[in-house]
């Protein structure tokens, strides 16, 4: 059964926040242009996204500026970036059409919702998760987006040998993630040393590192692979 079916809670709280008049004409106009409505069926990225590229998925980007610097930066790799605060997907539409970016497409929906439902096996050669909101109290744990069945949904949708990047300034949080990560079969951590530039890890500051930082946080960059499959009996050679 889909993970959403069981789930029924969420990792964030909808608030009624300001939005500015410039983000409620972006939402309205620019969100036809490069958004891609939410669909309880498979999508198609090539033909979303009009080519075939490299392709990573940005989960919760916030106000989208450190989604903007990336996508600017490596023209050659297309960004699905998936958020449900309003406010912070008119701002990164604002700065899509002032920068004519075309390698962002944006989904406006519980990232969740969007793994189970529309989104093929192997589809991303990396998925960020930067800074995602802490829930630093014991009861609030379960609200964390990190947990087995999401570390699972998110191997699934990464081809072999792609990246995951979780980034956070909550010590506490950086160690939950550690060992739901190390339960699950699916990843290995890759040392950061060993990604060799690889252009996919980049990540900008973000305004939640930001915001860590001056709270004199320590950030934690932690990198996980989806390990090959080993070959099946009938397909492995004598
Ligand atoms: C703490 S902010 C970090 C934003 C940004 N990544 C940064 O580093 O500045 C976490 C973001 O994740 C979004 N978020 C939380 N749960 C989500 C979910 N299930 N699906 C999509 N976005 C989610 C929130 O709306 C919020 O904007």
């Amino acid at each position: 059964m889909a993970s959403s079916h069981l789930r029924k809670v969420r990792s964030f709280v909808r608030r009624p926040g300001r939005i500015t008049k410039a983000q409620q004409r972006a939402l309205a106009t620019l969100l036809p242009r490069w958004g891609i409505p939410y669909s309880q069926s498979r999508i198609d990225l090539d033909e979303a996204f009009g080519r075939r590229a490299p392709r990573v998925l940005d989960i919760g980007f916030g106000d989208g500026e450190a989604l903007l610097t990336t996508a600017a930066n490596h023209p050659g790799v297309d960004y699905l970036g998936v958020e449900v605060h309003e406010p912070g997907i008119g701002h990164l539409l604002v700065l899509l059409e002032k920068a004519g970016l075309d390698n962002v497409r944006i989904i406006d929906r519980d990232v969740v919702d969007v793994l189970d439902h529309m989104i093929e096996d192997a589809t991303f050669d990396a998925v960020n998760l930067f800074f995602p909101d802490p829930w630093p109290k014991k009861r609030h744990h379960k609200r964390r987006l990190v947990q087995p069945e999401f570390v699972a949904a998110v191997a699934r949708v990464l081809v072999d040998g792609g990246l995951f990047h979780v980034a956070t300034d909550w010590a506490d949080y950086a160690e939950h993630t550690r060992e739901v990560l190390a339960r699950c079969p699916d990843f290995g951590a890759v040392p950061a040393g060993e990604l060799g530039g690889d252009p996919l890890s980049f990540r900008p500051p973000t305004k939640f590192e930001r915001r860590g930082l001056r709270l004199d946080h320590v950030i934690d960059d932690q990198y996980y692979r989806v390990r090959s499959a080993a070959p099946s009996a009938s397909t492995r050679s004598p």
